[in-house]
């Protein structure tokens, strides 16, 4: 399976994607950020990249340009690792069921920004992150798994992402692997959400 992971900044998660490929095939590292670090591990890698900035040049152009560098790479999966940008209903209904999000929260809990303080302010005894299939909901799609940690007396913000992120980094590829050997239908299928329990 031909994959593209798209990120918008470091790509910490896209490296622990690369360096524990399997069962899939990183076809190319994407970005709408040009100056985005994880671009330049990426190329040191020897990995194709593809990079473009929506300003000036508008979010239709700029998805048009992504659909057809994704389609020119052979891409069958998309895995957004840290991509800060809202993908359209157009550009997702194209794909749809063929695009792969990490989220920093035990969904359906804190979907959105800053969950870690959030987690913290609520008083949770567990952060953790997601991975789940990208729909037109922001982190709304089916939940494929997850991984929690303790939330520990002293932390804040920081010390909770950094615990979640090393948790990432061992669920994303693992859940990718699963995801690209899932027969389409079973949990691709973006009407199949999976019932919500809080
Ligand atoms: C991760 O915490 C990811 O869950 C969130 O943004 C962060 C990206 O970090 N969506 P990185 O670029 O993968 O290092």
């Amino acid at each position: 399976a031909s994959v593209a992971i798209l990120i918008s900044g470091r790509g910490s998660n896209m490296m622990a994607l690369v360096e524990q490929a399997r069962g899939y095939r990183v076809a190319l590292v994407a970005s709408d950020k040009p100056d985005a670090a994880g671009l330049d591990w990426a190329k040191q890698r020897g990995l194709a990249t593809w990079a473009l900035s929506p300003r000036g040049i508008g979010k239709a152009a700029y998805e048009a340009a992504l659909d057809t560098a994704l389609r020119d790479a052979g891409v069958g999966t998309i895995a957004l690792a840290g991509y800060m940008r809202l993908l359209s209903d157009d550009f997702v209904a194209r794909w749809r069921g063929r695009i792969v999000n990490i989220h920093p929260s035990l969904l359906p809990k804190y979907k959105g920004l800053d969950t870690h303080a959030r987690a913290i302010e609520a008083g949770d005894a567990f952060g953790g992150c997601s991975v789940h299939v990208v729909t037109e909901e922001l982190d709304g799609g089916a939940v494929l798994g997850q991984s929690q940690v303790p939330i520990v007396a002293g932390d804040d913000a920081d010390t909770l992402a950094a615990r979640v992120l090393t948790a990432e980094h061992a669920l994303y590829p693992h859940m990718l692997a699963e995801f690209v050997m899932t027969p389409f239908d079973r949990v691709r299928d973006t009407a199949l959400k999976l019932p919500e329990v809080e």
